[in-house]
């Protein structure tokens, strides 16, 4: 029972992180633990677990669940208390919730096709680093795509100071722009989450001699891209071949997926089947 007082339900305090599991073993673990104190720092809330009390409650989780391949989902709020905007003093415990799921990684007709997006005003707060339970931005402008029958809303922001718009990610992922061979991401700053597949295809390009670039994007490098790439936990690298009903660069997934899609799936392999 989670009992309706709870902040989470409340405010929506607290945070979370997604952790896909491949053959029973948490993809990055480390990493994602890593920013999940991120997150409780940013939020002020202490973490009510060590690393290692985290990786022993969250290996009995996914050895109880029958999948191999799953996607774990944990959250933890401020707690129960009056309501009242500020913390509850004295401090009350937080509440830890978990579950996992089964992983199902995108269709090969998808990864085939590539998936279109739309893009939106980038309309949430100033500490998108924070990987919050608050998702009503983010659940907004995700439904934009799914109205406009696509998989991913691409977030613009307006600059400030006479810089551009620039893109930061997309409603819940990544994004990437190639343009002449090289892959632009932007930076990990507070206005994007800094995502653990973005690190991950940062650094297999890095290994792979594929030239990459991290820096503010341009509106309209957006919409000269030659291919764009979306990555996150559960929907792992994806092409975007479609923007607001417009082809991207050939309208089909282009060299950089290929080359970056089975690297990924590779490095999931070697590293993390390895028995
Ligand atoms: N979301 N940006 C946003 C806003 C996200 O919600 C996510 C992931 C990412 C990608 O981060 P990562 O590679 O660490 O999954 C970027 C998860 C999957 C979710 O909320 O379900």
């Amino acid at each position: 029972m989670i009992p309706v007082m709870d902040r989470g339900f409340i405010f929506g305090d607290g945070v979370y992180e997604v952790i896909p599991v491949y053959s029973k073993r948490a993809f990055r673990l480390k990493e994602h633990l890593h920013r999940l104190q991120h997150s409780l720092d940013g939020i002020r809330l202490d973490n009510p677990y060590s690393i290692d009390e985290w990786t022993a409650i969250i290996n009995k989780l996914v050895e109880a669940h029958q999948d191999e391949d799953q996607y774990l989902y944990l959250h933890i709020t401020r707690g129960t208390a009056k309501r009242d905007h500020a913390f509850p003093n004295p401090p009350v415990s937080p509440t830890v919730f978990m579950m996992s799921s089964p992983l199902l990684s995108p269709p090969a007709s998808l990864l085939q096709s590539g998936v279109c997006a739309v893009t939106a005003q980038d309309n949430r707060w100033l500490r998108c680093d924070i990987k919050s339970i608050a998702l009503l931005p983010n659940v907004l402008l995700r439904q934009t795509a799914v109205d406009a029958g696509c998989a991913e809303t691409i977030l613009i922001r307006q600059g400030t100071d006479g810089e551009g718009e620039f893109m930061t990610e997309g409603s819940a992922s990544n994004i990437f722009v190639v343009k002449d061979g090289t892959l632009i991401a932007p930076p990990k700053d507070n206005l994007m989450l800094p995502g653990i597949t973005y690190d991950v295809i940062l650094e297999l390009a890095a290994a792979n001699a594929i030239p990459t670039l991290v820096r503010k994007v341009g509106v309209a490098e957006v919409f000269s891209a030659d291919e764009l790439l979306m990555t996150s936990s559960t929907k792992e690298v994806m092409s975007i071949t479609k923007l607001d009903g417009k082809p991207v660069g050939s309208g089909k997934p282009g060299v950089m997926f290929a080359k970056l899609h089975p690297l990924y799936q590779t490095f999931k392999r070697d590293v993390m089947r390895a028995s």
